[in-house]
């Protein structure tokens, strides 16, 4: 059978759990898997674009497992009481095809986004790193605020958006975190000034200038999640050309991250040549790094690895009758052929029903 996790499934095991635990450990599972770069199968993801949206699929496998996820971005979902982000994916064992986990992705994807965040930080901001400001405080923001909090110590976050009933939810939920001090800033510009760290995750279909270049500071780490889809974007490209850009897979983060606006030779370093030690992460102190984020298959297929292991772990989860269980492996008409013949026996009755003239019938 299929195991089956859905939105509580996945609540009830991160709040058992906890969530600084769960995306710490979920950045081990995706380190682990940027470490066996050269074992997946990659590929830029399919995405079905409209005019205010994208749906996408996200396919990757190594020897052993497959996975998928299916993923949208709308960002005028929230005026519809629909999040931006929706989500839900597959792992499967590449020794048969069979499906071994289907899963809700959109709780998933938050956490797997802000583990990727924090481990690519972790790598590219400066170690003394304690004040973040955040752009952007609606789904994703708490997730990149515990993240940072745990895994970089970040200490101070300051929350900027349009819509302050956001920042002022985000301040909220971060209030359960007594020594994180959170404040609202006026503007980006006043959420930025200072900080170690720059977190820029907005929607919106737009070519944003989110952060233009005199915002940023010597030795800043910009973490630019929002900027995922061809024309939208959050960076001046001004931002890029000075800095040290590192991105997932190459490929997809030229059509789809702030890099689009660039050209096409400008200089990026994959994030697994960093894992693996080939390339260093910041060159100096003083150098400004920023992380193209976008969301690349392989982390969801770690995200994926992890809460197959977390439901086991847990006895959360649900076996769904997905495939069907046969006697006879070559014998799929079985399981329709008692109703098969039920409707033949129906279909004369019935034939022999109208046959009758309107006197037999008493
Ligand atoms: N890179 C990745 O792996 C990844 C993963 C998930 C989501 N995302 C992207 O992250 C973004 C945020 O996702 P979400 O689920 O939090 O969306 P959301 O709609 O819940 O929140 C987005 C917030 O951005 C704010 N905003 C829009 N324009 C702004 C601006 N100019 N300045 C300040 N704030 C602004 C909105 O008011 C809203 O509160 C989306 O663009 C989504 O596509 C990227």
């Amino acid at each position: 059978m299929t195991q089956y996790i859905d939105v509580s499934d996945v609540a009830e095991i991160v709040q058992r759990e906890g969530l600084p635990r769960v995306i710490s450990a979920m950045a081990g599972y995706i380190e682990s898997d940027y470490r066996d770069w050269e074992k997946f199968d990659k590929s830029a993801r399919v995405a079905s674009h409209s005019a205010v949206g994208v749906i996408e699929l996200m396919p990757t496998a190594n020897e052993t497992l497959y996975a998928f996820k299916y993923v949208n971005g709308h960002p005028q979902n929230t005026f519809s009481a629909l999040p931006t982000v929706m989500a839900f994916g597959v792992l499967a064992d590449v020794s048969t095809g069979f499906p071994l986990l289907l899963s809700e992705m959109t709780l998933l994807t938050a956490i797997r986004t802000a583990a990727m965040s924090a481990l690519a930080a972790s790598r590219l901001a400066r170690k003394s790193s304690r004040v973040m400001a955040i752009i952007g405080n609606g789904c994703q923001s708490e997730f990149q605020a515990i993240a940072f909090h745990t895994m970089l110590g970040i200490r101070e976050i300051r929350l900027f958006d349009t819509d302050r009933a956001a920042s002022e939810k985000l301040q909220r939920n971060l209030a359960a975190f007594p020594d994180l001090e959170v404040t609202i800033a006026l503007s980006a510009e006043q959420a930025v000034l200072g900080a170690d760290i720059v977190t820029t995750v907005t929607a919106d279909k737009t070519n944003a200038t989110i952060l233009r270049p005199e915002m940023v500071e010597a030795g800043m780490h910009i973490n630019a999640v929002g900027g995922d889809c061809p024309g939208k974007t959050e960076l001046h490209p001004d931002v890029l050309l000075h800095a040290r850009v590192v991105v997932e897979y190459e490929p997809q983060t030229r059509i789809e991250g702030d890099i689009q606006q660039m050209p096409a030779d400008f200089p990026v370093t994959e994030f697994h040549h960093i894992v693996s030690g080939q390339q260093q992460g910041r060159s100096s102190e003083q150098q400004v790094t920023v992380f193209d984020s976008v969301g690349f298959a392989l982390e969801d297929f770690s995200a994926l690895r992890y809460l197959r292991d977390l439901g086991e772990k847990h006895g959360v989860g649900h076996q769904l009758n997905l495939i069907p269980s046969l006697d006879n492996p070559k014998d799929l008409y079985s399981l329709v052929r008692h109703e098969a013949s039920a409707g033949v026996a129906l279909d004369k009755a019935s034939q022999a029903s109208e046959a009758m003239s309107p006197a037999d019938h008493v």
